[in-house]
């Protein structure tokens, strides 16, 4: 079977897609330089799935270490993950989002290049549809950012159409994913955010588990059924499943290819707050607060493209994704250590 070599493999998305390509079947090798995870992440994957992955702790910044990795292994398709991914911090400290993410990405690109290894899946976002006109969004609606860390995402995406018009011997599928949440249901993986979280899920997670004492709810006077702002939950399972059929599509050669990977349904932030209540069987105390600038009003996908060209569609509901969040939380409340 197939080498893939995953970038940002022990992060949040890349160790559940990990466990995924290992239930498929597939081998694994993982780069990540652990700015924001941890290696435990792998050692629980390998304990999951019975199988074991090889794992570079190496830096995209450095081409040469990435070519040395290339010479030595097999690799027949690449799964990008690799990226600082905090908005806020993104406006704070632009250029360190650009080198990680952009220059990190050329290095990555050359080198794919270099050993003619031209099969890519990359970990784009819905942040590129900036505020939509409408709902659900599609991919063909057009793309702008407002933030440093959205404008990498668009700039990578530019990078592959312009390297695939030039090139069509690459195969190239771009993923936007919607608000990835959850974990694997085993309890043994999932998000493990530095500090306070700024992402709604893992922050319901810590209130309700008592580490922080009330969520704040970024406006209650939005354009939407209950005024709290709506978004496309996914679970994290299901977005991995949708990197093993974009692997699949890749290998029949279809050039450059686009889809937006989320459920198409919308849930408000109280809705979330209710279902997670739920799952853990406690009250979850919130605040109304303003709003949350830069914070748009509505946002989900029309997942149609990507159930009729992968055959992929999101299996997990609103409560599932609640339920295994607060299982990963109990079980490990300090995340891996
Ligand atoms: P994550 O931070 O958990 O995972 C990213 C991994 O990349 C981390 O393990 C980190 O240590 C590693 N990394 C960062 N820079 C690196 C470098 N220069 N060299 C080697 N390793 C490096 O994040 P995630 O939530 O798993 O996100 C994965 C990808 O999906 C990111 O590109 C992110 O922008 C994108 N994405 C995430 C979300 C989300 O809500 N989580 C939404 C849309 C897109
Ligand atoms: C954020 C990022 C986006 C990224 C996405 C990934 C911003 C501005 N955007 O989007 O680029 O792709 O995460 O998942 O950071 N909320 C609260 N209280 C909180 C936290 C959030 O009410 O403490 C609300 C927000 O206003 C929003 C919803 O919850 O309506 C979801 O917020 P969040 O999880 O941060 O995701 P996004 O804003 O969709």
């Amino acid at each position: 079977m197939d080498n893939i070599l995953v970038t940002g493999g022990s992060g949040f998305i890349g160790s559940h897609t990990v466990v995924e390509l290992l239930n498929a079947g597939y081998g694994v090798i993982v780069i990540d330089n652990l700015s924001n995870s941890s290696k435990e992440a792998l050692d629980r994957v390998e304990k999951i799935t019975g199988r074991s992955v090889k794992f570079y702790k190496e830096d995209l910044l450095d081409e040469e270490a990435l070519c040395n990795i290339f010479n030595k292994e097999n690799i027949s398709s690449v799964i990008h993950f690799a990226g600082l991914k905090a908005v806020g911090e993104s406006c704070k400290i632009p250029l360190a989002y650009f080198d990680n993410n952009i220059t990190g990405t050329i290095n990555l690109l050359k080198v794919m290049e270099k050993h003619n290894v031209k099969s890519l899946v990359f970990s784009s976002s819905a942040t590129v549809y900036g505020k939509p006109a409408s709902v659900p969004v599609k991919e063909d609606f057009p793309l702008s950012v407002s933030n440093p860390y959205g404008r990498t995402k668009l700039i990578i995406e530019d990078m592959a159409r312009d390297i695939y018009n030039a090139d069509k011997s690459w195969d190239i599928a771009l993923l936007r994913y919607f608000n990835p949440i959850g974990a694997h249901e085993s309890g043994e993986i999932g998000e493990n955010p530095n500090g306070i979280p700024n992402n709604l899920l893992p922050y319901v997670a810590k209130v309700a588990s008592g580490e922080l004492e009330c969520v704040n709810v970024f406006g209650d006077d939005y354009d939407t059924p209950d005024g709290t702002g709506v978004r496309d939950y996914i679970h994290v399972s299901d977005l991995a499943e949708g990197h093993i059929k974009a692997l699949e599509k890749l290998s029949s050669n279809p050039g450059l290819v686009t889809y937006n990977l989320g459920t198409g349904k919308g849930y408000s932030v109280l809705e979330i707050i209710h279902s997670f209540e739920k799952a853990c069987g406690k009250k979850i105390p919130y605040n109304i607060t303003d709003r949350r600038p830069g914070d748009i009003d509505m946002c989900y996908a029309d997942p149609g493209k990507a159930k009729e060209e992968l055959g992929w569609v999101a299996k997990r509901d609103i409560d599932k994704m609640c339920e295994d969040a607060w299982r990963w939380q109990v079980n490990n409340p300090k995340g891996f250590c």
